[in-house]
């Protein structure tokens, strides 16, 4: 499989890779895994509540090359984005940017189901009404 350049250039220098503060009330925890390949992502945001933009992102990929390029610019896209601008990043946006293959897409929705139970886990721990319906893939 032919890996594009974005996809190498991302996963030979991963962005924001690590680990925020889970005990942190302003950090949202998305933890996920692909049934198809068990690949697990983890992708944490900090949230600024006055603002409810995203601070920081960090995430940790055990997994295949377009899943730890997914999550890398999951995290460059989230910082600086509000919680319902981030909402709006959706796994097609990666395929795009990322040239993903068929066989890859599952890849992309991995992050975009990290950053989803991200917020949703901050959300929850903050009290904050949850008003976005799952999605489908
Ligand atoms: Fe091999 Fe994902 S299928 S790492
Ligand atoms: Fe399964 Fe990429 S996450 S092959």
């Amino acid at each position: 499989m032919a890996y594009s350049d974005k996809v190498l250039e991302h996963f030979q220098n991963p962005r924001n890779v690590g680990t925020l503060d889970k005990s942190k009330p302003t950090v949202g925890t998305g933890l996920v895994g692909a049934p198809e390949c068990g690949d697990v992502m983890r992708l944490q945001i900090e949230v600024d509540p006055a603002t409810s933009t995203i601070v920081d992102a960090k995430f940790k990929t055990f997994g295949c090359g377009s899943a730890i390029a997914s999550s890398s610019l999951a995290t460059e896209w989230l910082k600086g984005k509000t919680i319902d601008q981030a909402l709006t990043i959706d796994n097609m946006t990666i395929v795009e940017e990322l040239a993903l293959p068929p066989v890859k897409i599952h890849c992309s929705v991995l992050a975009e189901d990290a950053i989803r139970g991200a917020i949703a886990d901050y959300q929850q721990k903050n009290g904050i009404e949850v008003a976005v319906a799952e999605k489908a893939h």
